[in-house]
């Protein structure tokens, strides 16, 4: 967020995003550590020089006093960073809550959480005015920040009721949302209590963006159908006040990735890894530990696999990166154990005095580490039960140049849609397919690999991160805002 010029006369860009992309560690009275964070945002805005781009996000520390929190935001200032404050119990709620408990499983089609579902149910309505008093603390900000000509940038499940917020305080003000995870089927939305207060909020932006057309058109069908609105080619209708709906699948900073294998210090880490496993074939997974991604379903199918090819044993090995995420939240918790019992009893049955199949880790690595796990790897497998790009199977790509290895994708993956066809796609519910699948790309002749890399690698390398954020952001300012909004059902 540094790289921006600072011209003054240039058009601002306000990007509202629930946490910041530097974190901060309190040092002293008023003094703050800040490291900052390369997520995929990040990287797709670092490229954007037209604008002068300033975040608002979640300050994700409590600061219960007033020179903690002058400090921090002096500090982060600096780094083009306004924090929102949110005291612990609003964060338990909105965040672990209707954010984490609800939006999230609902919207990759996993359903309420069944074990304590009287308990979600009962508290439903707590968060979900939490959920709204979170969504106006962001709006608050924003209005300290805003000035005339800006064009503000909202995004993910968390702040969908950010757009009707900054529209009461604003109706003049340019505003775009953009949704991170799928948009699941109306038949899904409509089981939310508040179906129709978060549609009717996400309307009240200008533009309304998702990373596949299947996620647009089901957010149109729920306006439709629950709503009652008019559906256009353009988006949503509703008394004569068009939101303009639209796919802008995002990409990666695919040079950022290329760049790294090519330094002499992963070049050694590339090799130290080839000598450690000669002779082994290296499988990959990269995900946060979260039930979309599929993780014990994965295991289950190199379970499979092994069992249905014992001439394997002890030539292949599975490196699981399972970066905890969301830990407070005891559905994660679960699915810790879970998986954790799944590799035991896999590495028990397969293992030697030597060798595992499974390196199973808990723990998030360095860039530079990852680019060199990404380039040995001969079979990645990216089997999220739904996933609404999932970056991963680019980052993978992008590392390939020199090894082509295969990509074994979900097609429940937004990602599916653009390296569907150099990919080999599967059903991750259904592991004897995953599992066939594994034995498939570790025999598949180089000539077939080579294609299938072509393919996805032309396509990762073209459609990038920030073309991603480039194009959102022009059809934002040529949008012309229509001041009458909605209020009613
Ligand atoms: C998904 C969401 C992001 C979120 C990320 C990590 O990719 O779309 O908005 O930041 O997960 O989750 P966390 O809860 O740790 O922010």
């Amino acid at each position: 967020c540094e790289r921006q010029d600072r011209r003054p006369h240039k058009q601002r860009l306000l990007v509202v995003a629930n946490r910041l992309p530097v974190s901060a560690v309190r040092k002293g009275e008023s003094s703050w550590q800040l490291e900052v964070t390369i997520g995929g945002l990040v990287s797709a805005l670092l490229g954007i020089t037209d604008f002068e781009v300033k975040w608002i996000g979640w300050a994700e520390v409590n600061v219960p006093d007033e020179i903690g929190r002058k400090s921090l935001i002096e500090a982060l200032a600096e780094k083009r960073c306004v924090p929102v404050f949110l005291d612990e119990d609003l964060v338990h709620l909105y965040y672990n809550g209707y954010c984490n408990n609800i939006l999230w499983p609902l919207f990759h089609y996993l359903g309420l959480p069944q074990e304590d579902c009287l308990a979600t149910i009962r508290s439903f309505q707590s968060q979900f005015d939490a959920y709204k008093k979170a969504n106006q603390l962001f709006a608050d900000v924003v209005k300290e920040h805003y000035q005339e000509g800006d064009i503000v940038w909202c995004h993910d499940y968390h702040l969908m009721f950010l757009p009707k917020c900054l529209k009461e305080q604003n109706a003049n003000m340019k505003v775009g949302w953009f949704l991170h995870t799928p948009f699941p089927s109306s038949e899904i939305h409509r089981t939310m209590p508040s179906r129709s207060e978060l549609l009717i909020a996400v309307l009240a932006a200008d533009l309304v963006g998702f990373h596949t057309y299947d996620y647009a058109r089901h957010f149109v069908s729920a306006c439709t159908r629950i709503l009652g609105l008019e559906g256009t080619p353009e988006g949503v209708e509703d008394q004569g006040r068009l939101t303009r709906v639209a796919a802008f699948p995002v990409g990666i900073d695919s040079d950022r990735f290329v760049r790294t294998i090519q330094l002499p210090q992963v070049k050694n880490h590339i090799k130290e890894f080839e000598e450690r496993f000669r002779g082994r074939k290296v499988m990959l997974g990269v995900d946060r530990l979260d039930m979309i991604k599929g993780i014990p379903q994965k295991l289950l199918a190199f379970e499979k696999f092994l069992e249905e090819n014992p001439e394997w044993h002890e030539k292949v090995v599975l490196f699981q990166i399972a970066v905890p995420t969301r830990t407070d939240v005891p559905e994660y918790q679960k699915l810790t154990c879970q998986v954790h019992e799944i590799v035991g009893r896999i590495n028990g049955r397969f293992g030697t005095l030597t060798t595992v199949p499974i390196h199973h880790l808990d723990r998030s690595f360095d860039h530079h580490t990852l680019c060199a796990l990404y380039a040995v790897t001969d079979v990645a497998l990216v089997t999220s039960l739904r996933d609404g790009m999932n970056l991963v199977s680019y980052e993978f790509v992008a590392c390939q140049a020199s090894k082509k290895g295969v990509l074994i994708l979900s097609e429940f993956a937004g990602a599916a849609q653009s390296l569907g066809a150099g990919a080999i796609l599967v059903n991750p519910w259904n592991v004897t397919e995953v599992a066939s699948a594994i034995a498939y790309a570790l025999n598949m002749p180089s000539e077939e690999r080579e294609k299938r890399h072509h393919h996805n690698y032309v396509h990762v390398t073209t459609h990038t991160s920030q073309e991603w954020a480039e194009t959102f952001i022009s059809e934002l300012n040529d949008t012309v805002v229509e001041a009458q909004l909605r209020t009613t059902q």
